[in-house]
């Protein structure tokens, strides 16, 4: 960078080898010749001695003007370099006044060259540095060096014609040509460098304060984020996740994943991450299946929750877990679960005990009431028949009362059946579908086909009552809801289940309908079938109706065949 440039009058006169060649080649000529001459004896003495001196004087002006054209063609060259520089270049005397300033000083400092050379450099030095660069320069002069960058420790100002201020980049050096010490400094407008810089560390600034906010976010986070790089190495641990796992950051980082994994699952969990690095997919929930099972530092294990993520950051892929603690909820779950088999084994147990409540009533009117209800019917028949025949007034009331006990005995018939019929106790599901059947006939005017298998004769207690169960509330709602004209009711029992159909060609059931609040037949009957580990679905059949369809598993002994 450092350009001493040579002002005019000031360039040296020295003389270089090809002038002394020619100044001796000349003398040689000259020398020759008056030696030719005094070997002749030529006696010609002055006028031989004054063509030497003519030729010497001839070839020293030849000399000197051939230096003069170097000189002026050397200068001209420096000019035009200087000139056509892209820096800026300033040439100072001693005393700081310019000397040289060229065409890229005029373009930074929008001063003309005119206007420029003989005023000081201060013009150009804001006001504020003025001293600074006094002292500097000064202090350069004095050292044996003779160039350096200027502004090492800070960034340069310099001052426009117009005021306004802008970074530069300088070097200084100094020459002393003709006896004057000369400056020179060449310098370089950064505004662009300095304005890129800038905007790169506002940049750099907004980076630093996103990644502050997410650190904050993570580490304020409920659950416990944990990154890990492609050999499952920990590259991050927030604080939750300390606190979960019972182990610091500081000691977390760097160790493998694996120490947070039961033993037992981590072969199963390395093989569940690479397929899920080798996805497409940049996020996923895990444990979808099953309950993942997480290790403290202590050693205990718990339930979590997890989802994966991944991304790749600076070429690297990293693996994030997000994992949140589920030992409350899957004790609450379970104390669920627990409760709700309690509540099925106590609804069971009511069931079978309020069926055989009603199995021991309905028995007991049928047959102790029944039985009295008889013998007084038989015992009125007595009294009638010997009742004079002239005491009409008593045979009215004999018949009366006939009639009374024969409605009585109706009525406890029904009651008892009602209860629990026993013709399926006697007789079987066959024969009590049938009795269901004719009484919805009788009573709904409804047309019906029943169809069942013959393997099914031996469905014991208690799949036999709450299959009765189940055709009887299904064909009360038939009576009911359906506006049907006719219903098959259909059961077979193979491969180790009972399968129950009613199906009608009413109206159809409205899906809303299952869940209608007040309405506890067909929860009731769902309810029963759970219990012994069944299904029930009602759904709209093809003809438009609905259909009741009860699975019930049966046991060992009685299922398995086809009808
Ligand atoms: N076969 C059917 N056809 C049309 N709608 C039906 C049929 N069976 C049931 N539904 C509809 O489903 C609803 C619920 O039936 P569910 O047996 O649970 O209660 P319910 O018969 O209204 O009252 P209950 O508690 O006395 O049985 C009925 O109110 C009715 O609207
Ligand atoms: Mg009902």
């Amino acid at each position: 960078m450092a350009i001493v440039s040579i002002p005019p009058r000031t360039m040296s006169l020295r003389f270089s080898r090809t002038d002394l060649a020619f100044a001796l080649c000349f003398c040689f000529v000259a020398c020759t010749a008056r030696a030719q001459q005094a070997q002749q004896g030529v006696a010609h003495g002055a006028a031989n001695w004054w063509f030497s001196i003519a030729v010497l004087a001839l070839g020293i002006a030849l000399v000197f003007s051939l230096r003069s054209a170097r000189l002026l063609a050397h200068r001209v060259r420096l000019d035009a370099i200087v000139q056509s520089a892209m820096d800026a270049i300033i040439t100072v005397d001693e005393q700081q006044r310019i000397v040289l300033f060229n065409a890229a000083a005029e373009q930074m400092f929008r001063c003309s060259k005119a206007n420029a050379v003989g005023r000081p450099l201060d013009v150009f030095i804001p006001q504020r540095f003025r001293g600074a660069h006094h002292k500097h320069v000064e202090q350069f002069a004095r050292t044996g060096s003779t160039a350096r960058r200027m502004g090492l420790q800070s960034t340069l100002k310099a001052l426009r014609a117009d005021g306004t201020e802008f970074p530069i980049e300088a070097s200084i050096s100094h020459a002393r040509v003709g006896g004057a010490k000369l400056f020179t400094v060449i310098l370089r407008d950064i505004s662009e460098r300095v304005g890129a810089a800038l905007e790169l560390e506002d940049e750099r600034e907004k980076v630093r304060a996103g990644e502050r906010r997410l650190d904050a976010i993570v580490q304020s986070a409920m659950d416990a984020i944990i990154t890990v790089d492609s050999g499952q190495r920990v590259v991050l641990f927030n604080a939750a996740a300390e606190k979960m796992f019972g182990c610091g950051a500081a000691q977390a980082v760097g160790g493998l994943l694996d120490r947070f994994i039961p033993l037992r699952l981590r072969a199963e969990h390395h093989a569940h991450v690479e397929r899920f690095a080798r996805t497409g997919e940049t996020s996923r929930r895990m444990g979808v299946r099953s309950v993942l099972t997480a290790l403290r530092a202590d050693g205990t294990e718990f339930p979590i929750e997890a989802s994966i993520s991944q991304a790749v950051v600076g070429g690297q892929k990293l693996l994030t877990v997000i994992l949140h603690d589920i030992t409350l909820r899957t004790r609450a779950q379970e104390e669920v679960a627990r409760t709700n088999d309690e509540l099925r084994e106590l609804s069971l147990a009511m069931i079978e005990v309020r069926e055989a409540e009603r199995t021991r009533i309905a028995r007991e009117l049928h047959d102790e009431l029944g039985q009295v209800l008889t013998a007084l019917k038989m015992d009125v028949e007595l009294f009638n028949a010997r009742i004079p025949a002239e005491r009409t007034d008593l045979v009215d009331h004999a018949a009366a009362m006939n009639r009374l006990l024969d409605s009585t005995v109706a009525t406890t018939r029904r009651i008892a059946s009602d209860l629990r019929p026993l013709v399926l106790d006697d007789l079987g599901l066959n024969a009590a579908a049938e009795w269901l059947l004719d009484g919805l006939a009788q009573r709904a005017g409804i047309t019906f086909k029943l169809d069942i298998g013959s393997s099914c004769a031996d469905v014991g207690e208690p799949q036999a009552s709450t299959l009765f169960r189940v055709m009887q509330e299904s064909l009360t709602n038939v009576a009911r809801h359906a506006h049907a004209s006719h219903v098959v009711v259909r059961l077979r029992c193979e491969d180790g289940d009972a399968v129950l159909t009613v199906a009608d060609n009413g109206v159809g059931i409205n899906p809303d309908a299952r869940a209608k609040p007040g309405s506890f037949g067909l929860r009731g009957i769902r309810e029963r079938v759970l219990l012994l580990g069944g299904t029930l679905n009602v759904e709209r059949n093809q003809d438009g109706g609905t259909t009741v369809l009860a699975r019930l598993p049966m046991p060992a002994a009685t299922g398995g065949e086809g009808a």
